[in-house]
């Protein structure tokens, strides 16, 4: 058994990534101060302790009163239109407050840290599949922000022997099968779930964005990878760090149109998804797909809930199941 640090472990990858070190037998640490996150999703059985990766005394104590065998950091703004408007605030927390705990991590000479970056690294490709090698060319300062960290943490390997993981999500979506937890955002920009609350009268109709891509049926196109394989995922990159730091594009490997998404929500649910058509949004891609193919061969992780009817089902039944999302158990 080991013992690990989730920062962010009360939003909705990290709990995620909670409940799967958790059935593997570990124990977790969960610091988040709940700006995004939610108290309830937190999984029975870990500890929390609210707290800020803004204050680095705080993490001392905490570095001092646990030691850990890794970090997984999660922890971080993510709104791509609200860094557009509050750079600075996306830099202090994803670069100033992430490196708070990456040095907290490294003076405990804990040196395994595992970061949650993004697709947004590489801006607005020029061909799909993504892969590695793609030139990282942020186009808003939530990637900016991200790719900074990763740096930094290539810089904290030379200097101080910082052994990380950068895990370039692509479009995390789903939920735990066994509904433990699910997605609970405010406001809720991700495709799946604002499109299966449409579908149950929660929000307005789906609106979308752009129907006159280059694209097989002219809406745009991304990677949808469940949120219970990008978990296992960082279970799987640590024996990897033995032998240095690694940054890995995750994804499905397969891409999907919002028109594709609908119809699975359609063929899952048995109702209409309610939508109408609205203008391309400006900077919006055309297609965002992961090539995975490196963390496949250098870890031997595979998706194991590809297909995006499950992906789909999994959103669907825990937002059935959870009609204020983790609000009740958060009054409660
Ligand atoms: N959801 C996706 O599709 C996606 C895609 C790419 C990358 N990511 C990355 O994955 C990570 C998790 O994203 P998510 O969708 O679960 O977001 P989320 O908002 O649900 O979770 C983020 C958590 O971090 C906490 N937090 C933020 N700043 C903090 C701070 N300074 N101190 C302590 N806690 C803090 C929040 O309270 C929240 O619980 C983020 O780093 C995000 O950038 C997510």
């Amino acid at each position: 058994m080991a013992r690990y640090l989730v920062s962010g472990g009360a939003g909705y990858v990290g709990s995620h990534v909670v409940l799967t070190l958790l059935d593997a037998g570990h124990e977790v640490i969960v610091v988040d101060d709940l700006s995004t996150g939610h108290r309830g999703a937190v999984p029975t059985g870990a500890t929390f302790i609210e707290a800020s990766l803004a204050e680095p005394n705080r993490l001392a104590e905490i570095f001092a009163a646990w030691k850990f065998d890794a970090v997984f950091h999660l922890a971080a703004l993510s709104l791509v239109g609200e860094s557009m408007a509050q750079p600075f605030r996306y830099c202090r927390d994803n670069l100033a407050n992430s490196s708070n705990l990456a040095e907290a991590a490294v003076r405990a000479g804990c040196l395994k840290f595992v970061l949650s970056s993004t697709a947004a690294v590489f801006g607005l490709p020029k061909s799909v599949p993504i892969t590695e090698e793609a030139p990282t060319l942020p186009a808003n300062p939530y990637g900016l922000s991200k790719l900074m960290m990763e740096q930094t943490l290539g810089w904290a390997e030379s200097a101080h022997g910082l052994r990380s993981a950068c895990l370039r999500y692509f479009n995390a979506a789903g939920a735990d099968p066994a509904r433990r937890a699910g997605e609970d955002q405010d406001p809720e920009t991700h495709l799946i779930p604002r499109a299966i609350m449409a579908t149950l009268g929660r929000v307005a109709p789906l609106q979308v964005f752009g129907t006159d891509y280059d694209t097989p049926d002219g809406t745009a196109v991304r990677d949808y990878v469940h949120v219970m394989d990008l978990a296992a995922a960082h279970v799987a990159v640590l024996p990897r760090l033995d032998r240095g730091s690694v940054r890995y594009n995750l994804g499905n490997g397969a891409g999907h149109s919002v028109r594709e998404v609908m119809a699975a929500i359609e063929r899952v649910s048995g109702r209409r998804v309610p939508h109408e058509n609205a203008p391309r949004r400006a900077g919006d891609p055309p297609a965002l797909v992961a090539s995975s193919a490196l963390i496949r061969a250098e870890t031997g992780w595979r998706p194991r809930h590809a297909e995006l009817d499950e992906i789909v089902r999994t959103a669907w039944e825990w937002h059935v199941a959870h009609p204020e999302g983790y609000g009740a158990r958060r009054a409660a």
